[in-house]
């Protein structure tokens, strides 16, 4: 579980994610976001509060996550997404 209090100071970066979803909704395509910065800088923080509002506004959303420690370990992420 992840708790998702106020959303401070990522008013752009929260735009970004929600435009870029909303595109494809309307068009049918899909898109790419790249959420880059240093450990703890809130990238986690940032795209699950988006997710969240994603859901709100009709998104099915599933996820997996790809371990920098455990790159030699194969198919995790596949595992982490069933
Ligand atoms: N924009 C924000 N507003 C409020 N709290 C935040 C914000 N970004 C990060 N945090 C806090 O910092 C913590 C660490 O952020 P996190 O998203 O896990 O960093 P990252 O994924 O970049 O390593 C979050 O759990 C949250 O408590
Ligand atoms: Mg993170």
């Amino acid at each position: 579980m992840y708790l998702i209090l106020g959303l401070y100071g990522r008013d752009a970066q929260l735009k970004v994610l929600m435009e870029t979803f909303r595109a494809t909704q309307l068009s049918g395509t899909s898109g790419v976001c790249c959420v880059t910065g240093s450990a703890g800088a809130g990238k986690t923080y940032l795209v699950r509060h988006a997710m969240e509002q994603m859901k709100q506004e009709g998104a099915i959303i599933t996820s997996a996550k790809l371990e920098q420690y455990n790159e030699h370990i194969p198919y995790t992420a596949i595992a982490s997404f069933v």
